[in-house]
């Protein structure tokens, strides 16, 4: 910051610093003393100040540990105005048995100048009322100590956690990816992060963060057409970041649940389409069921649900017979009635997908369908059902693997699931590399690779090298016997690859021939076992009990 020349100045900063609490990052001591640490926070405050516009804003993201003293010293030392101490409301803290546990992060809101500043409220305000949190005995067990911010049962305080108010709920990053503990457990959300920027700045304006780490901040600056710069310690978190930036363009929709409330992972509201969600009474069935036999063209629901033309048609026939509720009502009424034997005569048509077509793309369509239920969306069925849902897993799996129909990476994912719950063949016994698969042979993901592959089924382990001080790590196997063309989509899309992983690091790919006489399901049982064993983050299937 003391680098930057005087004549640039910022609308916004967000600094989310170190919080002096030990946590192990790759480069910085979080571990300082306490007049260190104030004194470092005192120098890196008084440099946001230099640069921030006489109208600016600086948000800061602090602990318990050091709250008051960021307040004391922004305020009393570099002169900055506090605006709000925003409470953010995360749940799932840490588990404590002899205190309250915590569940919150302060959000300081300071100006340069009490008189002239930016605040949009309207950007922020949503007039929707919340649907709240459901009782659900697995986050919220009888007998777990309460977290430290009192809430007694939101449900009864339906206009709790409005974003007007500076007691704010959303899940945290972490919460929601426990693997994440190794790298960036302190990833702000992005729409918590969306909700400071749209508030305190214009479309244009330049957002900084003085603390990058994996690039939240400025992922978000740049979704929502604002200018962006930053400072990040470590050159390895500060590639990671650069990765997530160069993805992520103008207008691309904002990461995380919509309504945090609703769908954070693992609350029940549509864990289950005989839920909340069901609305069995409110359909007449003989109605959306005629509408379904006029459109589908004697195709099954999941072929309807995985084909848009298919989709579209269905909901423009529920529609106008006039049924209540929404598409998502709709499709997932159609899929609890999916075994309906009325249902099952009007499909007398078999979907099939080649396997030359299907191989080589299963890897987008597993590794979106990863991602998006490790966002809170409950199963594969609520994502087909649900249209928005359906267009982010089509979005995503089409950046992995291009080129193809959308119904085909629908149908990958559906095809995975079929494999994750049927019964395939025991012949783990006879897979003799598996413990040594790190050892040796891995390729560096890069263009040409390919053209000394032998094409014959095949295991695929995409390994990650997360830097020198670290064991690699597989992210992601998969299985082909189309290994080419698999693998030239694995090196087309490894930038997308390297930027959903956890941590930073090049990726690299060890392929494990399976032999030519090997059958399909084989194959399958290979991978499965191997999924199994090692869970790698990337994979579907490691979501699923062996
Ligand atoms: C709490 S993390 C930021 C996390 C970030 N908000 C996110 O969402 O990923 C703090 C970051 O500050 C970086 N850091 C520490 N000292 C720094 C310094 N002097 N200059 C720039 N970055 C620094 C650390 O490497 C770490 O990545």
């Amino acid at each position: 910051m003391q680098q930057i020349a005087d004549s640039l100045k910022v609308d916004l900063i967000i600094a989310d610093p170190p919080y002096n609490i030990g946590y192990e990052y790759d480069i910085y001591n979080d571990n300082r003393p306490d007049e260190e640490y104030l004194d470092w926070t005192y120098r890196w405050i008084s440099a946001a100040h230099r640069l921030l516009k006489d109208d600016g804003s600086i948000w800061i993201a602090i602990g318990d540990e050091y709250a008051a003293e960021v307040k004391y010293i922004a305020q009393r030392k570099v002169g900055l105005h506090l605006r709000n101490w925003v409470i953010w409301y995360y749940t799932f803290g840490v588990s404590c048995q002899d205190k309250f546990c915590r569940s919150h992060t302060h959000l300081l809101y300071f100006v340069k100048d009490p008189k002239s500043f930016k605040f949009r409220a309207e950007r922020i305000r949503v007039p929707s009322a919340r649907r709240l949190v459901y009782d659900d005995a697995r986050t919220n067990p009888a007998g777990r100590v309460p977290d430290n911010t009192w809430i007694l049962r939101p449900q009864d305080i339906p206009n709790c956690f409005q974003p007007i108010e500076d007691t704010w709920y959303f899940a945290r990053v972490a919460g929601t990816f426990r693997e994440r503990a190794k790298f960036m457990q302190c990833q702000l959300p992005e729409k918590l992060l969306a909700r400071i920027i749209l508030s305190c700045s214009d479309p244009g304006d330049i957002v900084f963060d003085p603390f990058v780490g994996s690039g939240s901040s400025l992922v978000v600056a740049k979704k929502l057409g604002r200018r962006w710069f930053g400072c990040e310690l470590s050159p390895n978190y500060a590639r990671h970041a650069q990765q997530r930036l160069d993805l992520a363009q103008v207008g691309d929709p904002l990461e995380g649940p919509d309504d945090p409330l609703l769908s954070s992972p693992s609350t029940p509201c549509y864990l289950n389409i005989e839920g909340p969600n069901q609305r069995q009474g409110d359909y007449d069935e003989q109605l959306l069921i005629q509408c379904f036999l006029s459109v589908n063209d004697g195709f099954s629901v999941d072929r309807l649900l995985a084909d848009p033309v298919l989709s579209v048609r269905f909901i423009d026939a529920c529609s106008q017979a006039g049924l209540p509720g929404r598409p998502v009502d709709w499709n997932l009424a159609l899929l609890r009635l999916r075994k309906q034997k009325e249902l099952r005569s009007g499909c007398t048509k078999r979907t099939r997908l080649p396997r030359q077509d299907l191989e080589p793309i299963l890897f987008g369509a597993e590794i979106a369908l990863r991602k998006l239920l490790d966002q809170g969306y409950p199963s594969l069925d609520y994502i087909l059902a649900d249209p928005a849902a359906s267009i982010r897993f089509d979005d995503l799996a089409r950046r992995l693997a291009p080129g193809r129909p959308t119904w085909h990476y629908r149908w990958a994912a559906l095809h995975l699931r079929k494999r994750a719950h049927s019964k395939l063949p025991s012949i783990l016994n006879a897979y003799q590399e598996a413990n040594t698969i790190l050892s040796g042979n891995l390729v560096l993901l890069e263009p040409g690779i390919e053209s000394a592959i032998n094409e014959e089924p095949s295991l695929y382990y995409v390994v990650q090298k997360p830097g020198a001080r670290r064991e690699p790590i597989v992210v992601y196997i998969g299985a082909s016997k189309y290994i080419k063309p698999t693998v030239v989509n694995l090196v087309k899309s490894r930038d997308h690859l390297a930027a959903l992983c956890r941590r930073p690091g090049d990726l690299f790919v060890k392929l494990v021939p399976a032999g030519s006489k090997m059958s399909n399901r084989e194959l399958e049982a290979f991978r499965y076992a191997e999924v199994q064993r090692l869970r790698p983050e990337l994979n579907y299937l490691a979501k699923q009990s062996p």
